[in-house]
């Protein structure tokens, strides 16, 4: 039985998909057997669609129509439509892997370079959305089920609020996410999902500010048809008692589910740490096929970040050899994959 053959009656099973991912036969095999859903880990970012040399020879011309290009988005879309796997797609607004020059006057590469006023950064956004909206669903119909419009536009500790930093919210002020959406609306195709995307939602702060400062706002203008749970956790240190809870808070909006980028972070690969993590893995598919059963959320699809142990991000980011995944460096089951498949009977 497969991940994706488990769940088929629940929600899509996906999986964040690497350049090296794309190349390897192995990983083709394991992508068609497992997932009916991809994510782009980097590839779809605004680093790779936004044309740093277009922009910035021709800073006049494309000052309020970035100059756009495709080449990489398209490898991941090429990939998804020839292998038969849905795209969730990742992402338009963001403060992270967006150009810090894509936010200046003249898009020019010095730090110290004045900031785009707001309406040339509201026209960039509106063209920028446009394009790659309109991109997908002309060379790709179908094929991209849900975007995420907005990622991370909160901060993570509790005193914060937005995430002032981000060179959006610099340059438009908080009300870039409104009109991310609205863009967003005005463009993409009907049946294409729109989506909030962030980290450490389950945290009770940060899950009352988003439902109080985004979600709401976005529901009453009918812009948002999703929240995306990202859910980073880390074996140990997150509650899943406060992960259902806000599960159920974000599906009483009456909002699709969707968790974006699934790993636990561990760092013992003793059968005893593997044992801990299959657990963690169990109670949190539990909760999700819970919830989608009794109507507490409309969870529509999962996606790990990564396939297999030595491919995560996180031995990087966490500067410790993390054992994160269902697969171990060999695409072998390990006992959290087991605990996945065998939550489908448990609820
Ligand atoms: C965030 C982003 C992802 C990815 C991860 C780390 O969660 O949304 O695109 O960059 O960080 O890999």
């Amino acid at each position: 039985m497969s991940l994706k053959q488990a769940y088929e009656p629940y929600f899509k099973i996906g999986t964040s998909v690497s350049w090296r991912n794309l190349e390897s036969e192995q990983a083709k095999d394991e992508l068609k057997k497992h997932y009916s859903s991809i994510t782009a880990e980097n590839g779809m970012k605004p680093m790779f669609y936004l044309d740093k040399e277009a922009n910035q020879a021709n800073p006049e011309k494309y000052k309020s129509e970035p100059a756009l290009k495709f080449d990489i988005p398209r490898k991941f879309l090429d990939f998804a439509k020839e292998n038969g796997l849905a795209l969730r797609g990742h992402v338009l607004v963001w403060h992270n892997q967006t150009p810090f020059w894509f936010f200046k006057e003249n898009y020019e590469d010095d730090m110290e370079a004045p900031w785009a006023d707001k309406e040339t950064m509201l026209a960039r956004m509106e063209h920028m959305i446009k394009g790659v909206l309109t991109f997908v669903q002309t060379e790709y119909p179908g094929l991209v089920y849900a975007w995420d419009v907005v990622n991370e536009a909160v901060e993570e500790r509790e005193e914060q609020g937005w995430r002032q930093r981000s060179g959006w919210y610099q340059t438009i002020g908080e009300e870039f996410l409104l009109y991310a959406f609205r863009f967003a609306r005005k463009y993409a195709a009907e049946g294409v999902k729109l989506f909030y995307n962030d980290y450490n939602t389950m945290l009770p702060f940060k899950r009352d500010f988003i439902c109080e400062n985004i979600l709401k706002p976005l529901v009453a203008e009918g812009l948002v048809d999703g929240m995306g749970m990202q859910s980073h956790l880390v074996l140990g240190a997150h509650s899943l008692v406060d992960y259902e809870k806000a599960l159920h808070r974000y599906g009483s909006f009456g909002l699709e589910v969707q968790i974006t980028e699934l790993d636990i972070h561990v760092t013992d690969p003793s059968e005893k740490g593997m044992k801990e993590l299959a657990d963690a893995y169990g109670e949190l598919f539990r909760i999700l096929l819970r919830a989608k059963k009794e109507g507490k959320a409309n969870v529509t699809s999962v996606t790990f970040w990564g396939m297999k142990d030595d491919e995560s991000w996180l031995t990087g980011f966490r500067r410790e050899k993390s054992y994160p995944m269902l697969f171990d460096d060999n695409y072998g089951e390990k006992a959290a994959y087991h605990a996945v498949i065998k939550a489908v009977e448990e609820v």
